[in-house]
């Protein structure tokens, strides 16, 4: 139930007759090229399609604890060497952020703050400035005509709302931080997105590993872009090699462990698949998915149990993608199957092997999008062979194709690896 503001409120219905509208032509209007400003934080700049549009809202959205209000703090540090900022600190207090981000970087005297976030203030002092508004964030802002609790669905859509028409009107570039929560955001940022023109989600690890920036709508860009970084002591950093970083701690040789070739909008990355296939001793079987999909796991345990008739019913499986990175996507299926059959055999798969492909329910390997970039990415780590789909034709120089038709294949490759090899 979502409370609203009764019609006697502010947004009264006057029946007067309507002003006389004007009609224009598409083809009369300027067609005036959006001008985009670089942020100058590179990675930000590459997911945003070059940089921020003026005059549109941005929406960085993301679990509390994940680093929007760091990246917020660098981007405002970096965008005031240039011009003005104003930073509205809902969340912490002036001097929480001034603490934190002279630990980011230089804390610029072009930077303003204002510590009220009623809606008014924001909107006075926002058109008061010239340049960019950071909202640390929108579900701090609230209303006070609008009898819900700030961060209510109602406060949250009319803040946004009246934050987007002063940014529309007055050429003032918004970038507003959500918070989503694990479920997906009850009043949460959600209720923003058709009326902002980008939204970035940034997700990620809160301990450790990789964040990833996606842009989830880009109305001046692609959306297939993805920035990585890493939280450190002095604030997020980019991660320019990702396959180097998710790479660094393999131990080779061990059964139930591959490379996979993964890829994140358009950015290909290696990461190694683990698996670990133990009896469970008459308990409930237990398939348990770290980083991959359940019900993908779900899918290829029985693909494997129908298909190339190994009983799975007295057996756990444990699957993680390793380094605290999503693969969601189904080119993970054959790393994921090859992993769980190395394991079930206790054998190593070799060292510079490196595999991608879907699983169909039929145990048919299918071809995924991407492939020779993935293939140039494993090659670039050293990856000398890889397991594909059969279909696959690549040009890629230095790694040799090992062909899956179906999951039969896959076994095979474990059969012919020379335990201990590499
Ligand atoms: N001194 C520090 N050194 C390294 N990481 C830190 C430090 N202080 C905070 N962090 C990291 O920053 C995270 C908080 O980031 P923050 O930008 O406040 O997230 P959000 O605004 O998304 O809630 C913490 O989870 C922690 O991982
Ligand atoms: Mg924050």
């Amino acid at each position: 139930v979502v409370e609203e503001l009764a019609a006697n409120g502010r947004r009264s219905s006057s029946k007067a007759a309507p002003a006389a509208v004007r009609v224009v032509a598409l083809a009369d209007h300027d067609s005036a090229a959006a001008e985009r400003v670089p942020t100058g934080v590179e990675e930000v700049d590459r997911v945003l399609g070059g940089g921020l549009v003026r005059g549109s809202v941005v929406l960085l959205a993301g679990e509390p604890g994940v680093g929007k209000s760091t990246l917020t703090l660098q981007l405002a540090s970096s965008i005031a060497a240039r011009e003005e900022v104003l930073l509205v600190c809902g969340e912490e207090s002036p001097q929480q952020v001034r603490a934190r981000a002279a630990r980011v970087g230089p804390v610029r005297p072009r930077i303003a703050t204002i510590a009220d976030p009623s809606i008014d203030s924001v909107l006075s002092a926002a058109s008061a400035t010239s340049g960019t508004v950071i909202v640390d964030s929108i579900q701090t802002v609230f209303d006070p005509e609008i009898p819900s609790a700030p961060g209510s669905v109602s406060q949250v859509r009319e803040c946004g709302a009246r934050l987007a028409r002063l940014a529309r009107d007055d050429g003032i570039t918004i970038v507003l931080v959500g918070h989503v929560t694990k479920d997906g955001a009850v009043a949460g940022p959600r209720v923003l997105e058709h009326l902002v023109d980008v939204v970035l989600t940034f997700e990620g690890d809160r301990q450790a590993g990789i964040r990833i920036l996606r842009p989830l709508k880009n109305r001046f860009g692609s959306t297939h872009e993805a920035g990585f970084f890493e939280m450190s002591q002095d604030g997020l950093v980019a991660i320019r090699d990702a396959s180097a970083y998710l790479l660094a701690d393999r131990s080779p040789g061990a059964p139930g462990s591959v490379l996979a070739a993964c890829v994140e909008g358009r950015r290909p990355f290696i990461l190694e698949m683990q698996a670990l296939v133990v009896p469970n001793h008459g308990a409930p079987p237990r398939r348990i998915a770290q980083g991959v999909d359940a019900a993908r796991l779900s899918v290829i345990v029985a693909v494997i149990e129908s298909h190339l008739g190994i009983g799975m019913r007295d057996k756990d499986v444990f699957v993680s993608a390793v380094g605290g990175i999503r693969a969601f996507e189904p080119a993970a299926d054959l790393p994921i199957a090859l992993a769980i059959l190395s394991s079930l055999r206790k054998t190593p798969l070799p060292e510079e092997l490196v595999a991608f492909g879907e699983i169909g329910l039929a145990g048919e390997a299918r071809r995924v999008a991407a492939s020779d970039r993935r293939l140039v990415e494993a090659a670039g780590v050293g990856c000398r062979r890889a397991a594909v789909p059969a279909s696959l034709v690549s040009e890629v120089i230095g790694i040799e194709l090992s062909g899956v038709r179906h999951l039969r294949d896959a076994q095979d490759i474990i059969r012919t690896a020379k335990p201990g090899r590499g």
